[in-house]
């Protein structure tokens, strides 16, 4: 048994998405974004499900707050859906859609709880995507714009800014592999929208210093560990190429200002190429206030060659799994956030997203989900020793404080510490609620 503590400071919070809990998917204006037409598209998504009523937030944000405000936390990470502020991407912008957004910021700060904002959670408005979407540079310009709105309009309300939710999703997930919309199988379209959100990312935070916003801003990008499964070199290098496709890609650019090599030479094989054009990377390269990091799971890498796209295969040593079959492996936590110490520095950390799928449902209004207060205590203490090991962590946010539409798996998978029973809309409190309620309270649990 060991106490492990945290700083008296730290941010505790919970973290949601737009079109995962909003619901109100024809309300006030909102017009629709890729994940509306992908999830009507048979066969996308897991039972035909949707996000047009998903956890209704946009009507039961009170309930919603309340939860919060006796859950203790102090911060709160959501989204603004884009087709609610600006319908067609460009524009207008739609004055009912942000009071929606306002009305909402004025309660959490009521509640003593601060914004988390995350610009863009993946929902692009679809008339964007009809002009190409993330291929289409124009679309790096409506974000900045669209960014401007709402940096004006919350300016000394929200302290903490994100720009993009794990880019590797939005651009390889949805272009390359297929899974998310738009559900594209195409490398070259994988790269360049990479590339795109980087800059979009950059210039956003370009135009925050430029009109002088008081917060700070930063980007939420997804990592996972992979360990080499031995130490000969073949395997160490499928693992770097894994772990690299998730970090260096998107980490270089930003703090480094260029991609890294031994990647954009591999995609080069595989016939991969976009463009950068000139200024792009110094862009990119602006200096960010902290880093958000997603973390859920990770494996062992060893080299097989022509398996997979990195000539990789992940082997099992016989992790135990989250019930959307990830593998636990908090060891990963520990050592993915000691390589970003590492190779980019001090940055002060938020963990934005850290969770965990259980599918338990209530049983006489309980709600026993063990397995998912484990997983917290494992990884929590894996952070803890991150930061003893020096790690500059300021903040954790579990996913999620509801369970909510799940992408492509909809409702089947359950990620939430506040059940939801998506035919009446009812919340209940998960065991794993009252066991973070009593962590943050404290301070410290016994583990
Ligand atoms: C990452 C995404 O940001 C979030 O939207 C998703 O629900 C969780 N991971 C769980 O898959």
């Amino acid at each position: 048994m060991a106490i492990i503590q945290f700083p008296k400071d730290f941010l505790w919070g919970a973290a949601t998405a737009s079109y995962q809990v909003e619901g109100a998917a024809n309300e006030d204006g909102r017009k629709p974004s890729i994940w509306d037409t992908f999830s009507r598209t048979p066969g996308k998504i897991k039972n035909g499900d949707h996000g047009d009523v998903a956890c209704d937030s946009y009507h039961r944000y009170e309930e919603d707050i309340e939860i919060m405000a006796d859950l203790g936390i102090n911060v709160y990470r959501f989204s603004v859906a884009w087709p609610r502020v600006i319908p067609d991407g460009v524009g207008e912008v739609n004055e009912r859609g942000l009071d929606f957004y306002r009305r909402f910021i004025d309660k959490l700060l009521d509640a003593g709880i601060e914004p988390i904002l995350t610009l863009y959670h993946w929902d692009l408005p679809q008339a964007l995507h009809d002009q190409g979407g993330w291929a289409n540079r124009a679309t790096v310009d409506a974000f900045v714009k669209y960014a401007e709105v709402l940096f004006k309009e919350f300016d000394g309300k929200v302290k903490y800014w994100l720009t993009i939710n794990e880019p590797w999703c939005v651009s390889f997930l949805s272009n390359f592999i297929g899974e998310h919309a738009p559900g594209n199988r195409d490398l070259n379209l994988a790269l360049q929208i990479s590339h795109h959100l980087l800059l979009a990312h950059g210039k956003t935070v370009q135009r925050f210093r430029e009109i002088g916003i008081s917060g700070k801003i930063g980007y939420a990008p997804n990592v996972e560990w992979k360990e080499p499964f031995s130490n000969r070199k073949e395997d160490i290098e499928a693992s770097r190429r894994e772990v690299g496709f998730l970090l260096d890609w998107f980490f270089d650019p930003v703090f480094k200002g260029q991609y890294p090599k031994f990647l954009v030479d591999w995609f080069n094989e595989k016939g991969g190429t976009f463009e950068i054009k000139e200024g792009d990377m110094e862009i990119i390269n602006e200096r960010i206030d902290f880093l958000g990091i997603n973390f859920y799971t990770g494996s062992y890498s060893r080299y097989k060659k022509g398996h997979g796209f990195f000539d990789s295969e992940n082997v099992d040593i016989g992790f135990a799994k989250t019930d959307i079959n990830w593998n636990i492996f908090p060891d990963g936590f520990y050592k993915v956030l000691l390589e970003i110490k590492n190779k980019y520095g001090d940055i002060p950390i938020v963990i934005t997203e850290n969770g965990a799928c259980y599918n338990n449902e209530p049983e006489f209004g309980r709600v026993k989900d063990t397995g998912r207060i484990k997983y917290f205590q494992s990884h929590l203490a894996s952070l803890r020793r991150a930061m003893d090991s020096g790690v500059n962590i300021k903040g954790y946010c579990v996913w999620s404080l509801l369970d909510n539409f799940e992408w492509a798996h909809g409702y089947s998978m359950r990620f939430g510490i506040v059940h939801v029973d998506f035919r009446t809309l009812d919340r209940t409190k998960k065991d794993s609620f009252y066991w973070y309620k009593q962590l943050i309270r404290n301070g410290w649990y016994e583990y």
